[in-house]
């Protein structure tokens, strides 16, 4: 049966370019990314590589680890790196899965044959602290991610955690969200909801962003 979201992510043992892990252990209480990359040595990848390393300090304030996967071996990864390095204008700070086998690949899904049989395509998994699958997008190999879009997913998905809110088409971080639907209570939803909120139709309620 293929993943989906709701899924608990398949746990492995792999080499990194910074040591060996075995995946559930090395996510902890944390969230991750694991995101893959068709190919070292590849233009567009050594670009998202680069701009994932200098968006760190965003993705650790909303506690979410990174790793990365390509189908490559680990001593490919470091020589990659430095290339990485000396172009992206980025400190690599973040462990790349050698996969050389096709472990991760395939547990994830990540080669889609029609597309390509060997390479895989830029598939992102944002995993929870539970070790659930919460979101998954694919972009084909020639298209680079924007990893922007990546965190906005991750404070969606964690304001619906934390606050029982959803977000509308084109939410950005300060922008009023949508009450879910499920709750219906009053008295709950005044307590939830000190700044109010706006029924636009019943089934359609709008609220500040809670954090803010
Ligand atoms: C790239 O990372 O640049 C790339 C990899 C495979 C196919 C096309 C582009």
């Amino acid at each position: 049966m293929g993943l989906h979201i709701g899924s608990i992510a398949p746990d492995f043992q792999v080499d990194t370019s910074t040591g060996p892990i075995k995946f559930h252990e090395w996510i902890g209480s944390t969230w991750a990314i694991l995101f893959s990359h068709p190919k070292d040595f590849t233009p567009v990848c050594t670009t998202e590589l680069g701009r994932a390393a200098n968006l760190k300090a965003e993705f650790d304030k909303r506690n979410v680890k990174m790793i990365a996967v390509s189908v490559d071996g680990v001593e490919d990864h470091k020589k990659w790196i430095g290339d990485i390095e000396e172009t992206q204008n980025a400190k690599m700070n973040f462990p790349i899965i050698g996969d050389k086998e096709r472990k991760v690949a395939g547990l994830y899904d990540m080669i889609h044959a029609e597309a390509n049989d060997t390479l895989t395509v830029r598939s992102v998994f944002i995993i929870d602290p539970n070790k659930k699958i919460r979101a998954m997008i694919t972009y084909p190999a020639s298209t680079g991610r924007n990893f922007s879009e990546i965190l906005r997913v991750i404070d969606s998905l964690q304001l619906t955690d934390n606050f029982k809110v959803a977000t509308p088409a084109d939410w950005k971080d300060g922008d009023d969200c949508v009450i879910v639907p499920a709750l219906q209570d009053p008295e709950e939803l005044k307590k939830r909801f000190p700044k109010g909120f706006k029924v636009v139709k019943p089934y359609l309620r709008m609220t500040p962003q809670p954090n803010k």
